[in-house]
């Protein structure tokens, strides 16, 4: 049996900004270690150097496949919302907010957001969801269904919306139809092909001008998914000619970041070169609201170690806070690979990382290749920025954490 871990395990996630120096894991420019012993457990850390990092990656290949000055970021703040996060984007300036939720845009409004930088995009609105949506002149509605075209011509009729519609094809990360939003199977999202001419139909008569397609159909696609974003977006044109007053396009989000030592980056120029080839040529405004892209890199989980322990032939090393406070690596299996935070003597053995949850699938992440963990207090999870806190649970009364934002 392989004693050691390849070292592709142990190099596939390190950058400038992340990695060991000295055996001595950095972050941002901090040791982690001295992170933890100022933040204590648990703790999300999030880089905003990263965050503006991957936002100018995104404006430099939008703007490189020909569309300066007529497209928008909008963040998909679901992915994370802490407040001074928002807040620190507001400032940034390189993005409006993508809100799923009357309760977001209110966040996004009170961070400093104006309706008009918010696109708002949900499923299955209640009147209370309306009447709080209604209050904020300017906000851009996507409507996902004929109940909300014909409820919101109620409240805002001569009003100009756009509709999220379903082209009954989906991309995203390999092998996980659990982050598929549309495709075989018929969806909640959006509005499909068969009904869209009384969609199209409903508005009119409402007063309502359709001058925004909006389309989200999966998450955490990476290069080898982009032939099939391609073929997506091409299911998506006839939608788009149906639509005399069509002025905005927005393609959602679904951009992934590598999970594992076998993902490789997604290949930014290629990306730009299908929304060139569909869209170069017709008279739109480009939308793209990325979640994921935008923060999951960003972000570093600090848990402490609570025990170290052999079960039959199994070493399992447990940590102070469980999958409810992080649910994507339990709910959508997407590992988020454990990193000590010292590389000790360059020895490593096998470990199964374990939370504190009293469910079986508290499992952080199976055959975890770490070093020596017996005078280590402390451990660091990848990728935790995005849909980690903001999905976080209480469960079993355990759903406490705190967060930072560091330069
Ligand atoms: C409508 C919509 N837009 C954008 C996003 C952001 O997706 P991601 O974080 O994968 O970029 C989502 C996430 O599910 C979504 O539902």
């Amino acid at each position: 049996m392989q004693s050691q871990p390849s070292a592709r395990y142990y190099d596939w996630w390190q950058r400038q900004d992340l990695c060991y120096q000295d055996g001595k894991l950095m972050f941002a420019g901090h040791p982690v270690s001295a992170l933890a012993a100022r933040y204590g457990s648990p703790a999300f850390v999030y880089s905003m150097a990263r965050v503006k990092a991957n936002l100018q990656r995104l404006h430099s290949a939008l703007e490189a496949a020909g569309f300066a000055g007529r497209y928008s970021i909008l963040y998909a703040m679901k992915a994370n919302r802490f407040a001074p996060l928002l807040t620190h984007l507001k400032t940034l300036g390189l993005c409006g907010i993508d809100a799923c939720s009357p309760q977001e845009v209110e966040l996004a409004v009170s961070c400093g957001f104006k309706p008009a930088q918010i696109s708002f995009t949900a499923g299955s609105l209640s009147k209370n969801d309306f009447d709080i949506l209604s209050r904020f002149d300017g906000l851009v509605m996507d409507c996902d269904s004929i109940h909300a075209i014909k409820t919101w011509g109620k409240y805002r009729p001569g009003a100009a919306i756009g509709i999220r519609i379903n082209p009954a094809l989906g991309v995203s990360r390999e092998n996980n139809s659990a982050l598929q939003y549309a495709g075989s199977v018929t969806t909640k999202f959006g509005i499909y092909r068969e009904q869209f001419h009384e969609a199209l139909a409903i508005a009119k008569a409402a007063g309502l001008t359709v001058n925004k397609i909006h389309f989200h159909t999966g998450c955490g696609y990476l290069t080898p998914q982009l032939e099939q974003w391609d073929r997506v977006i091409a299911s998506c044109q006839w939608f788009l000619d149906q639509c005399p007053d069509l002025r905005v396009v927005n393609v959602g989000g679904g951009l992934g970041v590598p999970h594992t030592a076998e993902d490789g980056t997604l290949d930014l120029t290629q990306w730009g070169e299908i929304l060139r080839k569909h869209f170069g040529n017709r008279k739109i405004q480009l939308e793209v609201e990325p979640g994921e892209y935008v923060l999951k890199d960003a972000g570093l989980l600090l848990l402490g170690k609570t025990y170290l322990e052999k079960k039959q032939n199994t070493w399992f090393l447990g940590l102070d806070a469980g999958f409810n406070i992080a649910p994507e690596p339990a709910y959508y299996k997407l590992p988020f690979q454990p990193l000590s935070l010292e590389l000790g003597n360059g020895t490593f053995s096998q470990l199964q990382v374990v939370g504190n949850i009293n469910e079986a699938l508290d499992v952080w992440f199976q055959d975890a290749w770490l070093p020596a963990m017996d005078n280590q207090d402390y451990l660091a999870l990848i990728n935790a920025g995005a849909y980690s806190s903001s999905m976080a649970s209480n469960h079993c009364m355990r759903g406490a954490f705190r967060e930072y934002l560091i330069d």
